[in-house]
């Protein structure tokens, strides 16, 4: 699925962390708030995931993939992407409005075909993408047992012994269309008080001082005014 600020080509280093830790300790669940188009999920390896989002109808429609109650279309043209557009919220409006949209941001524009061929090369991916999804969500259960849910990243109990993954929306980057005043002050609280009984991992560009960084990588970020930009992504934990 195609989705802003998606780790599905860039996670395969954060996964090699998650799955080694996990293997190396006995923690009760994998646990990941911040889910999106699970770019990450799908790959660790734990027999419990609870994976969740605050984006309206994105669990739900992980959810009614799973049961088989949803078939994935295989292409959509952009008059049909207009039509789901002002249509009924439901599982393929959410699943459109990320993956035909520019750059998967939500309602942000049809992905058109260019007639260029090799760019046409990368258009036709639409289908892929969609087709994907499927695959993306059935990987999640290749370890074991998923819980989809739809949840504010606050609205999770005060864990024990669980790793804990977040790839929050990042500081000072465009925010998500489901929470729009995200607190990351907030957040850092919460990623402190969680930290105090679990393993906790963040995605971020920077973090507070109490926090170490256990790995980084040199990404582009693609910004349609400004050109590409520079930014070090990190993986950050408590400092112990
Ligand atoms: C960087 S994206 C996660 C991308 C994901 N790791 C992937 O590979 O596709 C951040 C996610 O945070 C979600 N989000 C934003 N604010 C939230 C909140 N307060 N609670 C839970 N999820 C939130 C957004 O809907 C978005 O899916």
């Amino acid at each position: 699925m195609r989705y802003a600020g998606g780790k599905k080509l860039n996670g395969k280093e954060i996964i090699r962390i998650l799955n080694e830790d996990i293997k190396s300790n006995s923690y009760q669940a994998y646990i990941e708030p911040f889910m999106g188009a699970l770019g990450i999920t799908r790959k660790v390896e734990h027999k419990i995931k609870l994976c969740s989002d605050l984006h309206r109808g994105l669990a739900g429609l992980y959810n009614d993939i799973a049961h088989g109650e949803f078939v994935i279309p295989h292409f959509v043209t952009e008059e049909e992407y207009g039509q789901i557009r002002w249509g009924e919220y439901n599982s393929l409006h959410v699943l459109v409005g990320f993956t035909c949209s520019w750059g998967g941001t939500w309602w942000g524009g049809y992905v058109r075909t260019p007639k260029d061929p090799i760019e046409a090369k990368h258009a036709g991916s639409l289908s892929v993408s969609l087709i994907n999804t499927k695959r993306d969500v059935d990987m999640c259960f290749d370890s074991g047992h998923v819980s989809f849910l739809e949840m504010n990243y606050k609205e999770i109990a005060i864990l024990d012994n669980c790793i804990i993954y977040c790839d929050p929306p990042y500081k000072g980057t465009k925010p998500y269309h489901c929470d729009k005043q995200f607190d990351h002050d907030a957040f850092w609280d919460w990623v402190r008080l969680q930290s105090q009984s679990n393993r906790v991992y963040v995605s971020e560009y920077q973090a507070p001082d109490d926090f170490e960084s256990v790995w980084s990588k040199d990404t582009a970020v693609h910004m349609k005014r400004e050109g590409k930009i520079r930014s070090v992504e990190h993986l950050f934990k408590i400092k112990e």
